[in-house]
C-alpha cells in the first residue's frame, strides 16, 4: 500500500481528484468505481472545476458507483443517485447511459445484483475504484461480519451506517433505508488500482486497523492490504495513528 498524506481535507480531495484525471487523460475509456459520503464531495468539486476548465474529458467514459440505498433510486431525495447528480454526473459530459448505480427500487432486486455484475464484467471491469471508508471499517455497503460477500449484494447495514447516512434525510437515522445494495469485494477486489480516500479524526482509529492490522471480514477494508495497487489519501487527522508506522 502506498499512503500519502496532505495537510488538509480539501488537498487530500485534490490528489485523488488528480490521480483521476490523470488516468482518465492517458485511458479515456476508463471504468471508474465510485463513493459517495461527505468525504468526496470535494474530490467531486475538483473533478467538475477541471471539466469546465476543459481539463477533462468524461464522454467516452464509464462509472460504476458502490452503492445505493434499498428502495431508493432516481429522482428520490436522499439517493446516492441524486447525490450522483448533484455532485457529478449533472456538471460534466459523461453519458447517462454509462453513469451507473444500481437501482435499488428495482422491483426485483435479485435481477438487479446480477443485472449490475454483468454490467461491471461487460464492461471489462474497473479500471480503477475510488473508495471511502466507513467509521466501522465498511467500503461500500460491505459491513464488518463473519462473511464478505463477492458479488454486488443486498445488505442490512448497521445502526451506526445508517446514522452516518442521516444528513441525507434530515437528520433522522430512522429514515434512512434499513438496506442497502451494494457492489460485492469481487468487483472492489478486481479493481486494477483502488484509491482510498480518508480523512478526519474521527477515522483515524479505524485507518489505522484497516492498514496495519490483521486481515479480516470484520474490518472490510482491511482486505485491500491484499490488494497489488492501492494508493492510501489522507489528511493529517485521519492518518494520525498510522504516521510513524511502517506500513
Ligand atoms: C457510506 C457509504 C460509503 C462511504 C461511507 C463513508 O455509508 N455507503 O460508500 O464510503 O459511508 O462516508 P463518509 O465519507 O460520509 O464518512
Amino acid at each position: 500500500m502506498h499512503v500519502v498524506t496532505h495537510a488538509t481535507a480539501s488537498r487530500a480531495a485534490s490528489a485523488a481528484a488528480a490521480l483521476v484525471l490523470q488516468r482518465l487523460s492517458q485511458h479515456p475509456s476508463l471504468v471508474l468505481g465510485l463513493p459517495t459520503g461527505e468525504t468526496p464531495v470535494p474530490m467531486y468539486r475538483a473533478l467538475v472545476r477541471a471539466y469546465r476548465a476543459g481539463r477533462a474529458d468524461f464522454s467516452r467514459a464509464t462509472t460504476f458507483n458502490l452503492d445505493e440505498l434499498f428502495g431508493m433510486g432516481k429522482g428520490d431525495e436522499g439517493s446516492y443517485r441524486s447525490y450522483m447528480e448533484a455532485h457529478l454526473f449533472d456538471h460534466v459530459n459523461i453519458s447517462s447511459r454509462r453513469a451507473h448505480v444500481p437501482d435499488g427500487r428495482s422491483a426485483d432486486w435479485r435481477h438487479e445484483v446480477a443485472r449490475y455484475d454483468r454490467q461491471i464484467e461487460r464492461a471489462g471491469g474497473l479500471d480503477m475504484i475510488v473508495l471511502g471508508l466507513g467509521r466501522n471499517g465498511h467500503i461500500g455497503f460491505n459491513e464488518p461480519a463473519a462473511q464478505l460477500q463477492a458479488h454486488t449484494h443486498r445488505v442490512a447495514l448497521q445502526p451506526g451506517t445508517r446514522r452516518a447516512n442521516a444528513r441525507l434525510f434530515g437528520g433522522r437515522w430512522r429514515a434512512v433505508p434499513a438496506h442497502g445494495l451494494s457492489m460485492g469485494m469481487g468487483a472492489i477486489l478486481g479493481a486494477r488500482r483502488v484509491i482510498l480516500l480518508v480523512t478526519g479524526a474521527a477515522k483515524a482509529r479505524m485507518v489505522e486497523r484497516a492498514l496495519a492490522g490483521p486481515i479480516t471480514t470484520h474490518v472490510p477494508a482491511s482486505l485491500l492490504q491484499a490488494h497489488p495497487d492501492v494508493i492510501v489519501i489522507l489528511d493529517r487527522a485521519a492518518a494520525s495513528l498510522v504516521a510513524k508506522r511502517r506500513l
